[in-house]
């Protein structure tokens, strides 16, 4: 077993800041103590196997993503990330867990599914892994393999309210998932937006000839995303059952949630870093010399882009200051251009939705504190504790204390960090959705569960390192 000893740094927590040092012993933390400490008479920096020198950097505790989709089936392709390229590009940039979604499309058994994504992961990941499972049909039996999955460790469910004939719930079936999630204590996540306005939006645009990306945009307004929402918070106030919405981009769709949660409900929702750095005019209707007007379909994803005339950013941000917005994770759903997005020439309803920014959260999120949007506590909230919280995995992960897993990451304030193909860019994508970006912050050096993965800028991980995170009901219920 070997001891490792980060000295010098300064420990953030969600509860504040300390200059403190990091003691190891295996896979776990043995102590956070005073710098410099002695033992026994003894200088504790030369009694262990491997000193980490952090002055002058943070040390925080490891990114949980908790909302990727690893070579998921999806939109006629797979995602493009396989578990072993996206948990590694993950470890990159200070990621040490990620949450993935069994996927369960109509007509198929959730538990099947389920024992054929943990065969996928097996073996395959570079950090530390848990599911969510999405349910499209729910029938009897998904209910009672709810009731199953939760003893797997598998305690929070997607449902959806768009893309009818793939993933769509209606509504009497989303209440009857609620009601037994109100029994057994699961989380029920939402992707929000109504999906048969959306479908004769889409279709109407295809008829006028409207082909190309932004027109995803344009057919996916944020009334359809306030609606939904407002509509799955009162089948979840019916019911009992807890709610997280996920990759909320609408300033409505906050403000329904800001009341829920106003009113007591448990009612909780994400946002992602393409939510709150990228648009409808720069990015979806973009346009390029090599691409043309189809360079926007690099940020089809959904809920869409917003405009950046309607206030939304600044909502999102406000609310990830008030807490009225829980956590930021990056719903990492990657398609290359050549061959994936490609599909979608001649009619944007043809392109995967998905972005990819496994890597970059923890970087794009930092740059919230060096605005000012953010203090250092609430970003350590945002990308590590919460996730750990919200999703039963809060002790072992999301904390610096003594018995939590030596997930690490040393961050250095005063580095630098340029995104892009061919710079920093390890996600198994032909483009990056966030090319030319410059972060102010630098992620220095990457533990998981002790394991030194990420440092001196090369990666020292292993594929297979990773392994299956079983999760406790969710921690984070009022
Ligand atoms: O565009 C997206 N969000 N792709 C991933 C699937 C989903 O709905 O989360
Ligand atoms: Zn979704
Ligand atoms: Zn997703
Ligand atoms: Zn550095």
């Amino acid at each position: 077993m070997t001891t490792t000893l980060i000295t010098g740094g300064t420990v953030v927590n969600a509860t504040g800041r300390s200059r403190a040092d990091v003691l190891i012993d295996g896979e776990q933390i043995a102590a956070i103590l005073p710098p410099g400490s002695t033992i026994l008479g003894h200088d504790l920096a030369g009694s262990v196997d491997r000193v980490i020198d952090a002055t002058g950097k943070y040390v925080i505790p490891g990114g949980i993503d908790a909302h990727t989709h690893m070579e998921m089936p999806f939109g006629g392709t797979f995602a493009s990330d396989t578990f072993a390229s996206g948990t590694t590009a993950a470890a990159w940039g200070g990621t040490t867990t990620i949450i993935d979604f069994v996927v369960q499309y109509a007509g198929e058994d959730p538990l099947t599914q389920f024992a054929l994504w943990q065969e996928k992961a097996a073996g395959n990941c570079a950090i530390d892994y848990g599911f969510h499972q999405i349910l499209s049909d729910v029938q009897d039996s998904s209910l009672t393999a709810m009731d199953t999955l939760i003893t797997e460790g598998v305690t929070s469910f997607k449902l959806f309210q768009a893309y009818k004939g793939v993933f769509l719930s209606d509504d009497g079936q989303i209440l009857k998932a609620m009601q037994r999630a109100s029994e057994n204590g699961a989380m029920i996540m939402m992707h929000s937006e109504n999906g048969s306005v959306i479908d004769v939006l889409v279709q109407q645009a295809l008829e006028r000839g409207e082909t190309s990306p932004v027109h995803h945009g344009y057919t996916r307004p944020w009334q359809a995303e306030a609606e939904a929402t407002h509509r799955a918070i009162m089948l979840a106030n019916l019911t009992g059952a807890p709610l997280y919405v996920v990759h909320v981009s609408a300033d409505q769709a906050v403000a329904q949630i800001a009341q829920a949660r106003d009113a007591g409900q448990n009612v909780f929702g994400e946002t992602c870093p393409q939510y709150l750095y990228l648009n409808l005019e720069d990015q979806l209707a973009a346009v390029s010399e090599e691409w043309g007007d189809f360079e926007g379909a690099k940020w089809v994803c959904s809920t869409p882009l917003r405009s950046k005339h309607e206030g939304h950013q600044e909502s999102l941000w406000k609310s990830l200051r008030t807490n009225d917005l829980q956590l930021v994770s990056t719903d990492h759903c990657p398609f290359c251009m050549k061959d994936q997005k490609e599909m979608g020439l001649g009619s944007f309803a043809k392109i995967p939705n998905g972005i990819g920014s496994v890597e970059h959260r923890v970087d794009l999120l930092y740059q919230g504190v060096v605005t000012g949007q953010i203090t250092l506590e609430r970003w350590v909230e945002l990308i590590s504790v919460t996730p750990a919280r919200m999703f039963g995995l809060y002790g072992r992960k999301g904390v610096l204390a003594p018995g939590a897993d030596a997930d690490v990451v040393v961050y250095d304030p005063h580095g630098h960090t340029s995104i892009g193909v061919g710079k920093t860019h390890h996600m198994n994508m032909d483009y990056s959705a966030w090319e030319g970006y410059e972060i102010d912050g630098h992620v220095d050096v990457v533990l998981s569960r002790g394991q030194v993965i990420v440092a001196g800028g090369a990666f020292h991980g292993r594929v297979g390192h990773g392994t299956y995170q079983r999760r406790e009901l969710s921690q984070y219920l009022i």
